[in-house]
């Protein structure tokens, strides 16, 4: 059976730290990279001779390559290779006029869909029959994308001739901006008085149903999802995919998240839930907009069914679109946008949601909503701010004026007095540059509002650490990255719970404790063997917390830079008790700790001292982390 180089996981952030420091993507960016290099060659091939067009490819932001510098070092390159140095601005406006034309044509969408489809094979992307199905999903909204940004006459005449033929703004820079109120001096929380209410919140985050998952089938098919109605037989050396899940790149059958939600009495009562998304499974190559509207209502009627009269307060995930990470900002209007979806958000969850919140969650996928007396819950859609959706080309800044609002969410609590939740899907230090550059700015001028954090997608159990801007040094917040449920990859399923400062009149709200469930698969896939979800840490028990307030954790990783031991049970964890084969080495222990203090993207000194002789970037290249989202 053939080997393909990649599997389907685009759907994961690449942000700088997690690529070579060569800027050569891992495996899991190969598929984006080559269906994007693809389409660009389809289109130079297809449409005309201008192998201008090679330039785009290098723009995007899905390749590693999208930095602006490297991209004007590039393209005057191009110019003398290519010998169109003496490309006029009209001239270059008027191709790039055409070469716009010419692609609203359904013809040429097409032969540049079937000229990606041969590369994708040639270059054994993907299985063939997923090459085909994956570039007819993407073809259509990819084209219109690169139409409307990098290959408008002004974006790309600029970039190739200059800002006095146009303007090049591509994932530029922007900066939000603060109200003038003054920040009031940090104000640190004090402990809760003994005795006082303590609220639990379950946290549920990246349950990736598979509708087709079948028990025995392949775990280690070709296809980038596999243990499933189409992967095949086992060779009969190996097991077939097991009952609950399996520990591959499996996702989850419905009666494991069934068992889940039934298995939550012992790590309850909640008093909510806070589901951060991610509802489908990775079969990211065929899906339609049916089978995400299928996966969102079944599984939310499967939560309202077990939870009952507990509120629950969703978030949007990247995989709840599709093409996956597709969300269109607000000023895409028409079939293309992400009606379809908001919509049915908003109808499968109004019970839990006010009016006022469904109103925004229509428009941009985003709320606010009170849940306590004194706490502001928010909930953003972190699809706005990733390197992964391609919509962001046509205009990155600020989607859907979504940080701006939360500014306008955050100085309104402060005035008020109340304390803030944020919950959304994709973490801040995996954003765009821009975006999470913003959102640091914004963590650190609300520290005080600010109470907690709650992310999910990358699957594995892990936090992100705010600092102050000025010095870098002073930790001010912390985002708690819980696990997944799903297996995706090689791990087990599994829950959060937190433990929150109660409601009662002048709570801080903060995180008091978390504690992670799972269910261990090796146990539950015995024939006959009843599924039991078991209890696998507490934070502060675990890793000796004084509390889970930001310095903790920041103690946390530097205790575990020089205790192996501590470190080891910080990625037994991270796996949720199911590690990898292979050992975690010094490369890897210093690029895992460096994303726990990396709640910025792209920003280097946030991990100066993890090695103070500069050999971190080293680390990092000879482990660029594994992505399982
Ligand atoms: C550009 O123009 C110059 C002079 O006008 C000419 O000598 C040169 O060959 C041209 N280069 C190309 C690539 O056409
Ligand atoms: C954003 O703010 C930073 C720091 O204040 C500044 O250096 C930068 O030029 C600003 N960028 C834009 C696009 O205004
Ligand atoms: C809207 O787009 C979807 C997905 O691309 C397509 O299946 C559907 O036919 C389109 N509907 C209309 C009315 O064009
Ligand atoms: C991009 O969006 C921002 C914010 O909505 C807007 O101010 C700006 O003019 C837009 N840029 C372009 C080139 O359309
Ligand atoms: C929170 O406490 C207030 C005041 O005691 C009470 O009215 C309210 O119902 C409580 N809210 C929830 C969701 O428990
Ligand atoms: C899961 O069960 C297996 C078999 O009983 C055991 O070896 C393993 O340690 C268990 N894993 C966890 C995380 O408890
Ligand atoms: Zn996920
Ligand atoms: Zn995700």
């Amino acid at each position: 059976m053939p080997r393909y180089g990649a599997s389907l996981r685009q759907s994961c952030p690449r942000s700088g730290r997690e690529q070579g420091q060569d800027g050569t993507a891992g495996a899991p960016g190969l598929l984006w990279m080559g269906l994007v290099l693809a389409l660009a060659l389809a289109l130079a091939l297809a449409l005309s001779d201008s192998r201008v067009l090679w330039a785009p490819a290098e723009a995007h932001p899905l390749s590693p390559q999208g930095h602006p510098a490297r991209l004007h070092r590039i393209v005057p390159r191009l110019r003398d290779v290519f010998g169109w140095g003496n490309l006029t601005c009209p001239i270059c406006k008027g191709l790039f006029t055409a070469i716009n034309l010419g692609l609203k044509k359904e013809p040429n969408v097409a032969r540049v869909g079937s000229v990606a489809i041969k590369l994708c094979n040639l270059l054994k992307i993907a299985p063939p029959a997923v090459c085909q199905s994956i570039v007819h999903l993407f073809e259509d909204d990819m084209v219109e994308v690169w139409r409307r940004s990098v290959l408008s006459p002004s974006e790309a005449c600029g970039l190739l001739l200059g800002s006095t033929c146009g303007h090049w703004d591509i994932f530029s820079s922007w900066n939000i901006s603060l109200p003038t109120v003054p920040k009031p001096p940090p104000k640190p929380p004090s402990p809760p008085a003994p005795g006082a209410p303590v609220s639990r919140i379950l946290f549920l985050t990246d349950l990736h149903w598979d509708h087709d998952y079948l028990e025995g089938t392949d775990p280690d098919c070709a296809d980038p999802l596999c243990c499933r109605r189409g992967s095949g037989l086992p060779p009969a050396s190996r097991p077939g995919a097991g009952y609950w899940g399996e520990y591959s790149k499996c996702d989850l059958p419905l009666r494991t998240l069934e068992s889940l939600l039934s298995g939550l009495g012992p790590a309850g009562p909640f008093d909510m839930v806070y589901w951060t998304g991610d509802i489908p499974a990775h079969d990211v190559w065929h899906q339609t907009r049916q089978d995400q509207l299928r996966a969102l209502t079944t599984v939310t009627a499967l939560v309202r069914k077990f939870l009952g009269p507990v509120p629950v307060y969703p978030a949007v995930g990247n995989h709840e679109s599709t093409p996956v990470n597709s969300f269109p900002p607000p000023f895409i209007e028409g079939n293309h946008s992400s009606r379809w979806l908001y919509e049915a958000m908003a109808k499968a969850w109004e019970p839990w949601l006010p009016a006022e919140a469904l109103r925004t969650l229509r428009i941009g996928g985003f709320y606010a909503l009170s849940p306590y007396p004194g706490l502001r819950l928010i909930s953003l859609n972190m699809n706005f701010c990733s390197r992964e959706n391609f919509w962001l080309l046509i205009n990155s800044t600020d989607p859907a004026g979504q940080l701006q609002w939360l500014v306008g969410e955050l100085q309104a609590a402060e005035d008020r007095g109340d304390k803030v939740h944020i919950i959304g899907h994709i973490p801040p230090g995996h954003c765009l540059k821009s975006w999470s550059w913003n959102y640091y700015r914004i963590v650190a001028r609300y520290e005080n509002t600010l109470a907690a954090q709650f992310f999910g997608h990358t699957h594995v159990d892990e936090f992100e650490v705010f600092y102050d801007e000025e010095t870098l040094s002073r930790p001010l917040a912390v985002a708690f990255l819980a696990p997944s449920a799903t297996t995706y990859i090689g791990l087990n399923p599994g829950y959060r719970v937190y433990q929150i400062d109660g409601n009662y009149s002048r709570s801080s709200h903060v995180v008091l404790d978390h504690e992670t469930y799972i269910l261990n698969l090796t146990q539950a896939n015995i024939p006959g063997a009843i599924p039991h979800w078991q209890l696998l840490y507490r934070a502060r028990e675990t890793y000796g917390l004084p509390n889970t307030l930001p310095t903790a954790w920041h103690n946390l990783v530097y205790r575990m830079r020089g205790d192996m031991q501590l470190f080891q049970t910080f990625w037994f964890l991270y796996h949720k008790g199911h590690p990898p084969s292979e050992p975690c080495g010094t490369p890897c222990r210093l690029a895992t700790l460096c994303a726990q203090l990396s709640a910025r993207a792209d920003s280097p000194a946030l991990c100066r001292h993890l090695m103070p002789d500069g050999s971190l970037p080293e680390a990092q290249s000879l482990w660029p982390r594994p992505l399982f989202c």
